[in-house]
This record gives structure tokens, sequence and C-alpha cells, in this order.
């Protein structure tokens, strides 16, 4: 959710707050503004809407100050208005603050602080945390924020400056991400990385509980448990400025599409033996025992990475033969799930950062068990909290709608399987060799179809006023299906559901007309025939099919209205390849209606509120 950027040094900070906010936008962009300490007060800027508005708004407004803090926000408590907007300040505008997360004893708060005098002028949460912060105030800033958070119950990442620090951010997280940024003459305390990539690479990763304190001489970092000062373990960020351009593409979700056929080779470079036909993985440390000896195997996400879950639990009952179950963590975590001895646990997440797949964590630890995460963003709090795991290395995905991270996912929990499969001896070799092989060309394959997509877009065209859409397939392309209908939702806002094709007939099947477009994945394998029958039983009811289909099926077509040809590829990786066409027609359907398909509404790429 929200972003935040603080930063203390010399450049210009209007600047650098802005083309940070920018950066961070895909986390939420319901509203944005930013807070400066200058000559003894807080300058508070703020607009409803995305960072463009509030960019214009400062346009000419000439900043001096060495320290400022900025927030794009993704609303949790009031409306978007610039009212509801951070920075929050106390009534006499001493102290600023940006927040991420929820403070779900806020009321309480706030009936004690009004008690006390104070005066509210927003429906936030945040807002109770800079009057808190004034209350405890005696001189030092780090210490008001320790006492007030103290009160504090729910998540959050903040920033707080006082009129009387020229120079001083003072930072604090708990459930909510919060990076340190170490310059020259110059510190930052951001939500993400991506917001200061431009200006430095070496950051710490601040853990929950951590305090951090930072001028542009120094930076602090803190426990809040007992005040001692902590050292941390300075990381260097590995991606760079180009991973967060739009490189000549009109959109990042574009530009991510085109990029799988690099993504997909990144998740698997160095994992395979080719001459063994195995796979490594250097994150999981399971001996070979422990894996055959595994009971269950349960994967743990939210949202598109859910579906990469429903994929694992296939695709492990169906190769490494052990039980496998798939949930969603805000499911989980309210349930009293059962954990077994010899249950594995895998979470998977794009951002690292999700608060239900955390809490998911933190429930199975409590309950004895083991879980590795499948995550893409490196020391993310998903990928410290876990025992292991390996990362997808996708890159950063700034699309709100996820798309290489998905298909790199789908990579990442085929490598485990076959790993698993292999040390359980549930597949030949010559099994295990045909699936790495069409893995290996995968990427040289949706490489040469990503050439040719102008029948794509004329399909988009011809769909893109329809009203509701289903999306059908079986086995392994059932979650495809589902992940290709939730695609076309978020960003189009076209009702779509995805449903096995045989369910449809409990129910979708009422909604079928000739209205309706139902996009089939009915590319071939040991289900295609029944695949037919569905289709047959759409073109009963006179619905619109589109088929996803084997290159080279000819029977399919005197059956179907438009048919995508992909190419064929092994029946496992071949839901992988079978993502990519679904991906481009919601892209070309949201980008025929003119909508903003990087930023969805609603939408947060990273969601750290349960
Ligand atoms: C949000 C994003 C989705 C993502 C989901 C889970 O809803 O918009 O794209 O799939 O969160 O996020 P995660 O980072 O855990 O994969």
């Amino acid at each position: 959710m929200c972003g935040i950027v603080g930063y203390t040094g010399g450049r210009n900070i209007k600047e650098i707050l802005i083309e940070g906010l920018k950066r961070l936008e895909y986390r939420g962009y319901d509203s944005a503004g930013m807070a400066f300490v200058e000559n003894q007060e807080i300058r508070l800027f703020k607009k409803k809407g995305k960072v463009i508005g509030l960019e214009s708004k400062i346009l000419k407004e000439t900043i001096v100050s060495r320290a400022g803090i900025a927030h794009t926000r993704w609303a949790t408590h009031g409306e978007p208005t610039d009212i509801n907007s951070h920075p929050h300040t106390d009534e006499s505008k001493t102290i600023a603050v940006v927040h991420n997360g929820i403070i779900e004893n806020y009321r309480e708060l706030k009936k004690y602080l009004i008690d006390k005098g104070h005066v509210f002028v927003s429906e936030t949460d945040t807002e109770v945390l800079p009057h808190l912060f004034e209350e405890f105030y005696q001189g030092d800033l780090r210490e008001a924020v320790w006492k007030g958070l103290k009160l504090v119950e729910g998540a959050y990442g903040i920033c707080v400056i006082h009129k009387d620090h020229p120079e001083l951010i003072v930072g604090a997280r708990k459930g909510s991400p919060l990076i340190l940024g170490i310059g020259e003459k110059e510190n930052f305390l951001v939500s993400d990385a991506s917001a200061i990539v431009s200006y430095t690479r070496n950051v710490v990763f601040l853990e929950d509980g951590d305090m951090a304190v930072i001028t542009p001489d120094s930076f602090k970092t803190y426990e809040m448990d007992n005040q001692n000062e902590i050292d941390k373990k300075i990381e260097e960020i590995s991606w760079d400025i180009e991973n967060i351009e739009k490189s000549g593409f009109d959109h990042f979700m574009l530009k991510e599409i085109y990029e799988q056929p690099a993504t997909i080779r990144d998740s698997f470079r160095g994992r395979i033996i080719l001459n063994e036909n195995k796979v490594k993985l250097g994150g999981i440390q399971l001996a070979a025992a422990e894996i055959r000896d595994l009971e269950r195997i349960n994967f743990i996400a939210c949202g598109t990475s859910w579906h990469a879950s429903i994929f694992g639990k296939y695709l492990i009952e169906n190769l490494v033969k052990t039980i496998s179950t798939s949930e969603y963590a805000s499911e989980f975590r309210y349930r009293e799930p059962v954990v077994l001895k010899n249950d594995l646990f895998f979470t998977v997440s794009q951002s690292g950062e999700t608060a239900d797949t955390l809490a998911a964590i933190k429930l199975i630890h409590e309950k004895g068990g083991k879980v590795f995460g499948i995550t893409n963003v490196v020391g993310s709090s998903i990928a410290r909290a876990t025992d292991g795991g390996v990362y997808t290395h996708a890159g950063i995905e700034v699309g709100v709608a996820s798309t290489k991270a998905f298909t790199a996912q789908l990579t990442v929990i085929l490598l485990i399987s076959v790993l698993f499969a292999r040390t359980k001896n549930t597949i030949r070799e010559e099994e295990a060799k045909a699936i790495i092989d069409a893995l290996v060309l995968l990427p040289e394959t949706i490489e040469k179809y990503l050439k040719n997509i102008n029948q794509i877009k004329d399909i988009a065209e011809k769909y893109k006023d329809s009203k509701h859409a289903l999306y059908l397939g079986r086995g392994l392309n059932f979650p495809i299906a589902l992940e290709g209908a939730l695609k076309l939702k978020e960003i189009s806002y076209i009702h779509a559901e995805g449903y096995p094709a045989a369910e449809m007939k409990h129910g979708p099947i009422a909604l079928i007309d000739d209205n309706m477009p139902c996009f089939v994945i009915a590319t071939k394998d040991s289900i295609y025939e029944k695949v037919i029958s569905n289709i047959k039983e759409i073109k009963a009811r006179k619905g619109k099919v589109i088929a996803i289909a084997s290159e080279g099926d000819r029977e399919i077509k005197e059956l179907v209205d438009d048919l995508i040809f992909v190419p064929v590829s092994h029946l496992v990786v071949q839901p992988i390849l079978n993502t990519i066409p679904l991906q481009l027609i919601a892209y070309y359907i949201a980008s025929a209606k003119g909508l903003d398909v990087d930023k969805p509404r609603n939408l947060a790429k990273s969601v750290t509120v349960e």
C-alpha cells in the first residue's frame, strides 16, 4: 500500500520527493502530499489524486529545506480527499508524519488526545500519530516517537519531521516496510527501494521493531524495545534505473509482458543441471529424506500469486505424488489450520510484503511448521521471515497488474516440483529431461510468439465493449483461466470470471448468450476432448468462443469464433505459454478503452494492510 519517501540532504528536495513518489505511485494513487522543514516551520502540500496533481500544485513553490517527507496514499480510513492525505500534523503544525499501515487502536488514542485538548481535522487513523508525538515531545524527537509508539497497536512504517529540527527525520517500522537509503551527505527513508535507485544502491532493510534517525551526515538505527542503538548490515541493491523506466513502451504492463522471455530465463538460470536432468535450488535446504517424508506441501498466497499456488498444488500432486493444498493467506490466518509434523509450506508473493501472507508465515511458525518463500523482491519482509526459499528474479514489476512476476512464479514452482519429483523418484529421468528441455526452450518460444500479435489486437478490439467475460480452463490450465479473468477485470473493469471448464454447467452457463465472450484454454492435453465438449456446450447457447489452441489444431477451427494459436510445448510448461495471450488480451482491451493500464482504480501493487 501507500508509498513513503523521506529525504535529508542538500539537493533539490522538491524534485527528489516528487521523483520518489512517482516511482512509488504503483503502491497507491488516491492522493499525495509532502511536508518540509523550512525556517522553523512545517510547510505542507497535499492533493487528492495522482502525484502529477501534487507536482503541478507545487510547481511554482520555492522550497529551501534539508528535510522533507512525502506520501502517496491508498485510502483505508477516510475517503481520498486533500484533508485525509498525508502528511498529517498536530494542530500547531510542529510535527508532520507520513504513515503506511493501520493504527488499530486509533479511536481510543484519538479520544485520549481530544480529552487532552488536541483538535483533529481528518478522518484518518494516522492523524493520531503527530498529536501523540507532540504530547511526548520534550526536545528529543526520537524519544517522543518512541514513547508515542509504545501506545500504538497496529502496523506502521512512518517518517516524522519536527519544525525545530531542520535536518532530521525519524522513522520506525512494525509490519510495514521501511528501508534506509545511504548516500553521500544525504540519506533517505523509503517504503520501497525503487524510490531511491537513481541516488544510491546502499540500503539497510529495517526490521519490525526498528527505529531509524537520519540527518544528511548520519544514520542511526535503534531497537524500539530498549532504545539501544544497533548496527545493521548495509546491503547493495542490484537493479538499476532501466528496470523502472518504460523504455519506449506505452505502459509498464506491456513492457513487463515483453520482458517475459528474459525474466523466465532469469528465474531458471543457474538452477538446472542439464547433463543430469536435475534441478538445484540453494534456498531449499532439505535433505533427500526430508523431501521423501513430506506428507503435505501447501501453498499460501493472495491475488495473482494465489493463482500460481493453484498451479503448484496441481503440479506437486501430478509430479511429486504428494498431497498438496493451495489457500488464500487471508483465510488461512483466521481459521484454525492444522500444521502436521511433515508439512511443508510455501508462501508465494511478488512483493514479499503482503500483510496476510506475512501473518500466515507467523502462524505457521507458531504452530511449529516450516515455511519457504517464493518471492520476487530480494530482502523483502517475506523473504526474511521465511526459513529459506527461492527468489523468482523477475526484476522490479511496476504495472499493478502482475504479469512477468506470475510467469516467473510458475517457472519456480515447476523447478521445485521437478526437484522434489527427482528426489522422490516419482518421475523418470527421461520425463524430467523432457520438462527441462521444454523449459529451457520456453524463453525463445515466447520471444518468437510476441513478434506477431496483431491477431490479439483485433480480438481485443472486437470484444472491448463486452460487459462480461468467462475464462475457462481445466487441470493445470484452470489457474491460468483464473489469472486471465483477473487481468481483464483489474485493468479493463469488465466483469470476468474464471472457472474450471466443466464447472460452467453449474452456474455460469446461465449467463451465456450471444454477447458473452468465453475465452477457453484448449491446448492439446489429456482432457482436450472434454474441453471440446465444453466449447460445444457454449456454442449451443450462442456464446462467443475465443479458443487458445495448439498451433496446427485443425479440428477446433470449425467450432469457435476466434482462434489464438500458441506454440506447442510440454504439458506442464504449456500453461506458462498459455498465460501470455491472455495477458495481451487484457492489456489491449484496457488500452483500447483508454484506461490507465498501469494504475487501475482502487488497486495497489503491494497490499500491506490486511
Ligand atoms: C495485490 C496486487 C496483485 C498481487 C496481490 C498479491 O492485489 O495488485 O497483483 O497478486 O496483491 O501480492 P503479492 O505481492 O503477495 O504477490
